[in-house]
């Protein structure tokens, strides 16, 4: 299997220290974060917006995986392209035109992801795969860190990734929720290549362990 990226979630840092969390996946040999927006109304939970990202780009070199739970995402592509985000991913349960979005996220010269919650039909992101370069397979309902891993997304993801080589397509594919070194290897048997973690690599009391664990 090949060697996964691993972006781990600002969301499980402490939020008043977004810098020491930085410091904290760069000494651990990574070059993602994982960024997690939420507005309070796709999702039950309130976040963190455009300028705490922007604040945080000129202290790091670290990719930005920005992940959007926006009911409207279309309406924040630009300000997230300005703030410095490199990747922003956006749901396909969100109340927008997923092609017009993907162009405009593209148009901004940004990498344009799709995601879609554990209880999704994978069938549905069959239309967007040739124009995204990340798919998102929610392993957990998205509004809360800490929570367990949905086995059942695993069909989706073996789903895709028979889609993704039978198109010859080279989209990352990329699993947000409950991921640990136990549930990060199925979702790489299943063959997901991308693995946010955010409580588990915060709370590792090894964090480069951690790291081993997951892409060995
Ligand atoms: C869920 C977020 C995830 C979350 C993952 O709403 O999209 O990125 O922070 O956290 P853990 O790894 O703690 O499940
Ligand atoms: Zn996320």
């Amino acid at each position: 299997m090949p060697t996964p990226v691993v972006a781990p979630s600002l969301l499980a840092a402490n939020h008043g220290e977004f810098i020491a969390g930085i410091r904290t996946i760069e000494e651990a040999g990574l070059t993602w974060v994982h960024l997690d927006i939420m507005d309070g109304h796709f999702v039950p939970n309130i976040s963190f917006g455009p300028q705490v990202v922007a604040a945080l780009r000129p202290l790091t070199k670290l990719h930005f995986d920005v992940h959007l739970m926006l009911t409207h995402p279309d309406r924040f592509v630009a300000a997230f392209a300005q703030a410095g985000a490199e990747r922003l991913t956006v749901h396909i349960e969100a109340e927008h035109d997923m092609g017009q979005t993907l162009a405009a996220i593209k148009a901004a010269g940004l990498k344009a992801g799709i995601a879609m919650n554990p209880d999704g039909d994978p069938r549905r992101l069959l239309p967007y795969l040739d124009a995204v370069d990340l798919v998102l397979c929610m392993t957990v309902f998205p509004g809360f860190g800490g929570q367990a891993f949905i086995p059942a997304v695993l069909d989706s993801i073996r789903f895709l990734a028979a889609e993704r080589r039978a198109r010859g397509l080279d989209f990352r594919l990329e699993v947000d929720g409950g991921v640990n070194t136990e549930t990060g290897l199925r979702c790489r048997e299943a063959g997901a290549d991308t693995l946010v973690a955010g409580t588990a690599f915060f709370k590792a009391p090894d964090r480069k362990a951690f790291v081993a664990g997951l892409t060995a």
